[in-house]
């Protein structure tokens, strides 16, 4: 039995090294006969590996689907983050996207003298695939003259892989990048903030950890910075799906709003907004709020408005804050239409909240409503009575 085994083992090495020789012998054969034909030749060979590489899991935002014998492992790598890991970790970090832009979009030129800006990414325990590929997103597809640098704020993560494992890493990437420590769960606005402070671009833009860039998303952002930098700005956010991974368009046809429990929600962008642009998709399209994750803001403005509401907790109200603040303030909030970037839907949060989950949306929410809403902060009231202190 082993014997046959044995066999089979050598059968297969000769028979790789025979196609070996057949491959040397055709390639030489035919190049040694002039340079003109070698060049010829190689090409093909260039275009192999190239489109290699875009049929790896995931390239060109395609879905990752699991073998039937790893689901079980899958499942339970899934309850970590709350997505599907083992797909997430079979991507390359700098998987190809398709451009889905609309075609009023991709010939469009924006000024050479853009504001630069710093992207900041808070991240908790966050996976290392999705964390890195945002990262790469970001790098590989920003103009480098108007990236200043990446800042990752970690929330006190516990996993050891994003300790010095991390930091190593980053030191070799083409872009500084900073990774900042906060000594206790702090929340996505307090590790916002503290991210803001330490940054030096012009602009702030501010990332999830599970998000990737596409083609030409940072340049429209800018350019409608510098146009007026009291205009706050969001990409469209594509979706990635949790479970696949699979890379899907956004509409350019909805915005934001909320309801009176203030939970924001997407509604079809009216048609006046539509008259107002005259027709043209590819304008900005102003937006009553923002979903909070993906957002660029020039940083004296920030300051300005009063950044965030630092007494807020851990995490939700904070984007309806932040919308609410931008309007009464003298600035807008839009969605510029030309930049996409994808971002991973959860449908459940793996977070912890120090005080469950229900008690601090309701505070953030109380807060929100009193600071902001005047007579209207009532509405909330009266759908949600217990909300009352
Ligand atoms: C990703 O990086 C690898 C290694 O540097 C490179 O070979 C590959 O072409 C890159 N993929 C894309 C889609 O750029
Ligand atoms: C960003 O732009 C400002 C103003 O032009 C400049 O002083 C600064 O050096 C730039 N930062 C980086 C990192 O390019």
């Amino acid at each position: 039995m082993r014997r046959f085994v044995y066999c089979k083992v050598v059968l297969a090495t000769s028979l790789m090294w025979v196609l070996v020789d057949v491959f040397l012998l055709l390639y030489f054969s035919e190049c040694n006969k002039c340079d003109d034909k070698k060049e010829r030749s190689l090409l093909p060979a260039l275009r192999a590996v190239i489109s290699r590489n875009q049929e790896g899991p995931g390239e060109m935002g395609k879905a990752v689907l699991i073998p039937k014998d790893d689901q079980e492992k899958m499942k339970e790598l899934f309850k970590i983050n709350q997505f599907n890991l083992m797909a997430s970790d079979l991507i390359a970090l700098n998987r190809s996207l398709p451009d889905v832009r609309l075609e009023g979009c991709k010939t469009k030129v924006y000024p050479d003298e853009l504001p630069n800006t710093s992207v900041v990414i808070v991240f908790h325990n966050e996976a290392w695939s999705t964390l890195l590929r945002t990262v790469y997103s970001v790098i590989n597809r920003s103009p480098h003259y108007l990236l200043s640098e990446v800042i990752l704020v970690d929330d006190a993560s516990e996993r050891d892989f994003l300790k010095l494992t991390l930091e190593n890493y980053v030191k070799n990437l083409e872009v500084p990048v900073k990774i900042i420590r906060m000594e206790e769960r702090s929340g996505l606005i307090r590790a916002r903030l503290r991210g803001a402070a330490a940054s030096k671009g012009q602009v702030i833009t501010f990332l999830d950890a599970h998000c990737e860039c596409t083609l030409g998303w940072l340049e429209p952002l800018l350019a409608r910075i510098k146009e007026d930098r009291k205009t706050v700005v969001c990409p469209i956010i594509d979706v990635i799906s949790d479970d696949t991974f699979e890379y899907m368009a956004g509409s350019d046809m909805t915005y934001g709003g909320f309801n009176w429990k203030l939970n924001f929600r997407w509604y079809p962008v009216p048609q006046r907004e539509m008259d107002r642009r005259k027709g043209d998709r590819t304008l900005p399209v102003r937006t009553p709020t923002m979903a909070g994750g993906l957002f660029s803001i020039d940083r004296n403005y920030f300051e300005e408005i009063g950044t965030y509401d630092a007494g807020m907790d851990i995490w939700g109200g904070e984007n309806l804050e932040m919308s609410f603040r931008i309007w009464q303030c003298g600035g807008s909030l839009e969605i510029v239409t030309c930049s996409h970037v994808g971002h991973v839907f959860r449908k459940a949060t793996p977070y912890t909240f120090p005080g469950g989950t229900g008690h601090v949306i309701n505070k953030n929410n109380r807060r929100l409503a009193e600071v902001w809403m005047d007579e209207f902060k009532d509405f909330f009231y009266i759908i949600s009575p217990d909300k009352k202190c």
